[in-house]
């Protein structure tokens, strides 16, 4: 059987949020097909633990921190914008600051770390973005507003610099998952299953799952495959685009 063969050796990537769920999940992708990967994060134990584990190096940053991540230079062929965290409450009762802080960490963060990344792809004339959205970066559900926009956003960013990096061999695309099977969902079904008196493979099918076709989980692994491919010399010529992974969610 043919198939395609992923070889980074001789890469340098960085991802972000990759002290956890999915960010953890590219990084040992990408490490394991050769690259050497830098693993941000703000969670200082578990950034030294992934980064011993996949022998790349740990860059501890808040990411929330603006100025700070302007400052942090990259010298990579692939950056990985990953970090991201949700908050769910009534528009009306939002609070100011930490919609502002979502903000700064899922969508002016990717922005300032393609922005110091960008020109070393440039002038190797090869490159790769890729930004971790969300399903939510393609449709809206309430109490979302602050996650919704800023997944949004970063697919309107995501499609812009496809735009001006095409010349240069570099591409920029987003993968726009469903629930994924992270610490964060994991900790989410509990406390549903508790709330509701019910077991938590039916919060799973009955509540988390009702828009997907597919009713499980996304393992963090098949998003590190996808970004992977995304990667690959075969997805040259993918650029602009979102690939979702939603199990039919969109497809209504
Ligand atoms: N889990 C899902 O179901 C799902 C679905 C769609 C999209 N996503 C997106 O995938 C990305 C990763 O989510 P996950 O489920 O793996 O979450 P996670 O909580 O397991 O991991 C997120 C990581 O980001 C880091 N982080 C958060 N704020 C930070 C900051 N200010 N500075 C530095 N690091 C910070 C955390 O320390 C953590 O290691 C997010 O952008 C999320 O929106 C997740």
């Amino acid at each position: 059987m043919r198939g395609i063969e992923i070889d980074l050796s001789g890469k340098k990537a960085a991802v972000s949020g990759a002290a956890s769920g999915i960010g953890k999940a590219v990084a040992i992708a990408l490490a394991a097909a050769g690259a050497k990967v830098t693993v941000i994060d703000f969670n200082e134990s578990a950034t030294i633990q992934v980064a011993d584990e996949i022998n790349g190096t740990p860059l501890i940053l808040d990411l929330s921190d603006s100025a700070k991540v302007e400052q942090t230079k990259l010298d990579v062929d692939i950056l990985v914008n990953n970090a991201g965290l949700q908050t769910v409450s009534k528009v009306e009762e939002f609070d100011p600051e930490r919609f502002g802080y979502m903000h700064r960490v899922m969508l002016i963060a990717p922005f300032l770390l393609t922005r110091n990344a960008i020109a070393g792809m440039y002038q190797k004339k090869w490159g790769r973005l890729i930004h971790i959205s969300s399903a939510h970066g393609h449709r809206a559900s309430p109490y979302k507003s602050a996650y919704v926009s800023a997944k949004h956003g970063l697919e309107g960013f995501s499609k812009t610099i496809a735009l001006e990096a095409g010349p240069f061999g570099v591409t920029s695309n987003t993968i726009a998952p469903a629930y994924v099977r992270t610490p964060l969902v994991e900790k989410q079904i509990t406390a549903q299953a508790e709330l509701h008196g019910i077991s938590e493979a039916e919060v799973v099918e009955k509540i988390m799952l009702t828009a997907p076709v597919i009713k499980r989980l996304i393992e963090p692994s098949e998003i590190g495959d996808a970004a992977l491919y995304l990667c690959s010399e075969s997805a040259g010529m993918i650029t602009g685009t979102s690939l979702v992974i939603d199990g039919g969610w969109l497809a209504r």
